[in-house]
């Protein structure tokens, strides 16, 4: 069936400007990790991808390996992009990575300007696309000159297959180096992806600053601990989530689902139900509200959870007595 897009899409989400750029991004965008490979079912991800569009999320966060199996995720964004897209492209910003494994070889991971530009060329055919608008490095490496892979992101943006380029898990001090070489080379740092949920709060000790100071834009993902800071483990593994899936690639897993974190779950979901929203808004709202945190990366396995998710922009601020109950549960 064609897809025709919501007229009202952009009147309900919030638009944030990313660092001091002339970008701005949505308050949430939609991350495709999981529910979006050969593995998964491709009428689900169509739907998900019209809904997002639907609400105003113009931002699709992509990443060479994403799948199972790895790159699949980008065929299927390139197939739904052609089908339904295409047309509006200039709404979209869309971002792949690379820094993770993914081809055999010793030119196929971490930071080489060998592995980053062959890889973004292989990510556009995939998504049969002239350019990416962001592209990251996904993962410091610690064997590679930064001046090397930084070379290569600004290499990139001047062969027109990048508009601007990010880095993804870089320490405060990575961050501060690779951004003072980028803005040399003339490319500058536009955005920075760190891990961020109240289970995993390291960017508060210095990253944030980092970026505030340097004024680049701050894209948090996994806000929900992969679907832990909701309230779907609290009775036990549901059949269909992510910890049953088995998928890999770093996706959740039963063991690493403990009582002391359900203990701390089920605590925060009495406080989400006295806010009159589910654990997921609760979560997601807390992980976007520092200014300097320009977008929220959602994850959902179907339509439903997006809709669910995205009215945590109806209810996201807290009172001072809230974060301190929040506080007192996470226990920093
Ligand atoms: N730069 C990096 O290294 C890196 C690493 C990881 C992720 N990312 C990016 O961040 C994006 C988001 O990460 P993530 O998927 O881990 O995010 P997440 O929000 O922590 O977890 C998403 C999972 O939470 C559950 N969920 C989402 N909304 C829900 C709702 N309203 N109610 C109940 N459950 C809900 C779903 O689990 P079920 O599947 O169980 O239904 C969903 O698959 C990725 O797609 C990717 O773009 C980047």
């Amino acid at each position: 069936m064609e897809y025709t897009p919501a007229q009202n899409r952009y009147q309900e989400m919030t638009y944030n400007r990313c660092g001091n750029s002339g970008l701005m991004l949505p308050a949430f965008s939609l991350g495709l990790w999981h529910n979006f490979g050969e593995i998964d079912d491709y009428q689900n991800a169509r739907s998900i991808i019209h809904k997002a569009f639907d609400a105003g999320i113009t931002h699709f966060d992509l990443a060479n390996n994403y799948g199972p199996p790895p790159g699949s995720a980008e065929s299927t964004f390139g197939k739904i992009l052609k089908a339904d897209l295409a047309r509006h492209r200039d709404e979209l910003v869309i971002s792949s990575k690379a820094g993770w494994p993914m081809w055999d070889g010793p030119y196929g991971d971490l930071g080489s300007k060998k592995y980053l530009v062959a890889s973004l060329d292989q990510s556009l055919k995939r998504m049969g696309l002239e350019y990416v608008d962001i592209f990251y490095h996904h993962r410091p490496d610690p064997d590679t000159p930064l001046e090397e892979t930084m070379g290569a992101l600004d290499l990139i943006v001047r062969q027109g297959k990048a508009l601007y380029v990010g880095i993804s898990s870089y320490s405060a001090d990575q961050t501060r180096e690779a951004l003072k070489i980028l803005r040399e080379l003339g490319t500058p740092c536009l955005i920075h992806q760190p891990r961020y949920s109240m289970f995993d709060r390291w960017i508060e000790d210095g990253l944030l600053d980092v970026l505030g100071q340097e004024q680049v834009g701050c894209i948090v993902f996994s806000p929900l601990e992969q679907g832990l800071l909701t309230n779907k483990y609290l009775g036990g593994i549901p059949t269909g989530s992510r910890a049953a899936s088995g998928r890999g690639n770093g996706a959740l897993e039963a063991g690493q689902i403990t009582p002391e974190l359900l203990n701390k779950v089920a605590r925060l979901n009495a406080i989400a139900q006295g806010r009159g929203q589910s654990l997921a808004q609760m979560a997601l709202a807390w992980a976007g509200r520092d200014a300097r945190v320009t977008s929220v990366l959602l994850g959902v396995s179907r339509p439903s959870q997006l809709e669910d998710s995205l009215a945590s922009l109806a209810n996201s601020r807290f009172a001072p007595e809230e974060l301190a109950a929040i506080e007192a549960i996470l226990g920093k």
